[in-house]
């Protein structure tokens, strides 16, 4: 059973083989935290890991004892007000004005498996036996208040995912002011803090800090995640690498605003805490009501920051994603967003999309420009019906003709915004997020729609719903290309505004469960302004995303490399697109940008017609090579072994589940001269297995390449002749193929 109790100690003791989680009911009732790690065995009682030794200055809980003290004792769900000086897990407004809060253990329910969250994204199980969950039902009985936590252990993985649900069962009226998903408090601060940081096509950059005394903290209050933080943080042991060392991470399956907040006390104690951001959310409580928190996932690795990512790669792929393309490859597109921008008709379209059928491509999509009024972006978004200037026989007649050609179509979306130069505007102008009496702002000349209002998401489900049911669609990309301001929703009473930006994101969620409800053979793709909303939650409804505007061969290094470390392969959409770069103006060779982009979903972001003849070639060898190889890739194990935030050399790799098969992507920003003999360890390779490798040309045994390394010297060790496949001068790259032999 890897939910313990211990009656006579009140103590819960969650594990499996690799983490143990234990907190134990205190001498107030309320929940004390004791340990989160490595599995230690099960003990009738841990009361020795609670200290307690009186000091000066402190609030205490009992008459005539200085021992017992909230601002020492470390907790499972904090409150503030009653001894505890630090930010709480949960602050609640009462009718008389207080926010004292006192939850008080009252029962515990253990069960196999795993519920579904009403309305919420969240990981699951397909058995039972994959996991087991523990709620633990407290009480504040002076305002009949409930608190159920939420701790479900997986079997098979290092996975703990929590969430909070709050209850008011008395009678007067209670306003949630903030509700974490998760608060756990660690005996010291010897971390560092790692955050996945950027902004528009620098997304996902890996951060480290040194924890200190004080608070640290990432969120949103944009309305999105975000790509200036994403909502995961780790607390890596200090020496913890890609391969050794401690590490935890923290990761929100939530696609709105948060806080990931990591509060060290002058005694060293370290509280993490996640959940939604508390700025901008409040939430009244009606007598009956309850509000039920997004799930946090904690992932405790002993072998580095690879494994905590491969722990996340396999749950998030396997227990987060969900429908018919969870487990299939993914199709190769060709998308014209890049190759054409808005100036495209039917003629282009059907131009591109023969070429890319003959070069292989299996799966067209049309971005934005197809609908209204849409020539530029001024106008046209909430128009969800063709423009019939550009594509005179509309969707249904353009995605016939695609698929007449033997591909497959999707279409753009951008369901959550609206142009005030559009018929829906003009119709709804009440249907914006926007203060009344006030200067509403832009972003990218649109407007937020209210999603909170389950009207307007029922328009856009039948707007979108009737080009869908037209025409023969497998994809949709769904895009969101602003942040939110002067948030103010017209279908809400002025007490209840503080929903807004929740019940906004539920009304998302809601959009894509009734689309994926109604149409389980479309492959979503989520987008935002490339990936400033690539999160947990948006992996529930769509397995992939568009990880980034920036289509650069040598700034997507950096941009899958620290996506990686929470997200699977299988969910990045990376694109081999045009030179000069259009973000960058950089100039890389079609090979290199191709072997950074098979590391994801794979496919072309360009005008095909504009290919040379020799370029086509190398584009139907590529795409050869990714219908052979993207099981491997987007199924298989993926290690990290150089980073390019640390060097000139990116290496990555992915191996087969049965370890006979493992490609090397090796990646050299700026070539040198006379450099040195180089080598790289491989991982997770069958330590007897003889593997034939490519370029070299040898046969090795999977211990060799693993402590001795792969050879990776090339045209640039000595002198500078091209003598080495070619393979000299800048942003060149190889990929390695690692077979098995007579396995
Ligand atoms: C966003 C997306 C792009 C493209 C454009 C279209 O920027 O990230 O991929 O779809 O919108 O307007």
């Amino acid at each position: 059973m890897p939910v313990a109790y211990n009656e006579s100690s009140r103590t819960f003791h969650l594990f499996n083989n690799e983490i143990s989680y234990i907190f134990k009911v205190l001498e107030n009732n309320q929940l004390g935290q004791l340990y989160y790690g490595k599995r230690i065995g099960d003990r009738n009682n841990f009361d020795h890991l609670l200290e307690m030794r009186p000091r000066a200055m402190t609030v205490c809980a009992f008459e005539s004892n200085r021992l017992f003290s909230l601002e020492h004792i470390k907790q499972e769900y904090p409150a503030y007000g009653t001894g505890d000086m630090r930010l709480p897990a949960i602050d609640i407004l009462q009718e008389n004005g207080s926010r004292i809060l006192d939850f008080q253990f009252k029962d515990f329910h253990v069960y196999q498996g795993k519920k579904k969250l009403p309305s919420l994204p969240a990981t699951y199980v397909e058995s039972e036996k994959e996991a087991t969950t523990l709620e633990v039902i407290l009480v504040d009985k002076l305002i009949q208040a409930e608190l159920v936590l939420s701790y479900t252990i997986f079997e098979q993985m290092p996975v703990i995912a929590r969430n909070a649900c709050i209850k008011n069962l008395g009678d007067q009226q209670l306003v949630l002011d903030r509700a974490m998903a998760l608060s756990v408090d660690l005996p010291d601060m010897d971390y560092e803090m790692i955050e996945l940081t950027g902004a528009w096509s620098r997304e996902r950059t890996v951060k480290k800090r040194k924890l200190e005394h004080g608070i640290q903290a990432i969120g949103s209050l944009r309305g999105c995640s975000s790509n200036a933080y994403n909502p995961f943080i780790a607390l890596a042991r200090n020496g913890c690498d890609e391969y050794a060392g401690e590490v935890m991470g923290f990761s929100f399956v939530y696609s709105g605003n948060f806080l990931a907040q990591v509060e060290v006390d002058t005694f060293d104690v370290t509280r993490v805490m996640m959940g939604i951001h508390p700025h901008s959310f409040n939430w009244p409580l009606a007598s009956g009501e309850s509000f039920q928190t997004p799930e946090a996932i904690m992932v405790y690795s002993d072998q580095g920051l690879n494994k905590m990512s491969q722990t996340y790669h396999k749950l998030y792929r396997t227990r987060l994603a969900r429908g018919k393309y969870r487990d299939l490859t993914r199709p190769i597109l060709i998308n014209n967003w890049e190759g054409t921008y808005f100036d495209f008709d039917e003629d282009k379209i059907v131009g591109m999309a023969t070429t890319a059928r003959d070069l292989g491509i299996e799966l067209f999509v049309l971005d934005d420009g197809w609908f209204g009024k849409r020539n530029d972006d001024f106008a046209g978004l909430g128009d969800w019906y063709p423009n019939l200037d550009k594509l005179p026989n509309g969707i249904s007649g353009l995605s016939k003709k695609i698929t007449d050609l033997g591909m497959a179509f999707g279409l753009w979306f951008e369901p959550e915004m609206v142009n005030k130069d559009s018929d829906l505007y003009r119709k709804h102008p009440e249907w914006t997020l926007e203060t009344p009496n006030r200067h509403s702002s832009h972003g990218r000349n649109q407007y937020v729609l209210d999603f909170s209002n389950p009207e307007v998401v029922s328009h856009i489900f039948e707007a979108m719903d009737k080009v869908i049911g037209d025409s023969n669609i497998t994809y949709i990309k769904w895009d969101m290309n602003r942040c939110m301001s002067e948030v103010y929703s017209a279908s809400h009473g002025s007490n209840e505004q503080g929903k807004v930006m929740h019940e906004y994101i539920l009304g998302v969620y809601e959009l894509y469960e009734r689309l994926i409800t109604k149409y389980p053979d479309i492959l979503f793709e989520s987008c935002a302004s490339g990936g400033a909303r690539f999160d947990p939650g948006m992996m529930y409804y769509a397995p992939q995303g568009w990880t980034s505007d920036d289509t650069d061969a040598v700034e997507r290094l950096k941009i899958q490399y620290g996506t990686s470390m929470v997200y699977p392969i299988s969910s990045m959409g990376s694109h081999v697109s045009a030179i000069p770069n259009h973000q960058v103006r950089r100039n890389t060779p079609i090979q290199t940008r191709a072997n950074v982009a098979y590391f994801g979903t794979f496919g072309y972001e360009l005008n095909v017609n504009e290919l040379d003849e020799q370029e086509k070639k190398l584009v139907m060898a590529q795409i050869d090579f990714m219908k052979e190889h993207r099981n491997l890739i987007q199924f298989g194990t993926f290690y990290r072994l150089k980073s390019p935030f640390e060097g000139n050399e990116t290496v990555w790799m992915v191996v087969s589940e049965d370890q006979k098969q493992a490609i090397v992507g090796y990646y050299r920003v700026l070539q040198q001269v006379n450099s040195n003999y180089r080598r790289v360890k491989l991982m997770g390779l069958n330590p007897d297995y003889e593997y034939e490798v490519s370029i070299n040309n040898t046969l090795n045994y999977g211990d060799e390449l693993m402590n001795v390394g792969l050879i990776t010297t090339d045209g640039s060790s000595g002198e500078p002749v091209d003598h080495y496949n070619g393979l000299n001068g800048d942003y060149q790259s190889r990929l390695y193929i690692l077979k098995a032999k007579n396995q």
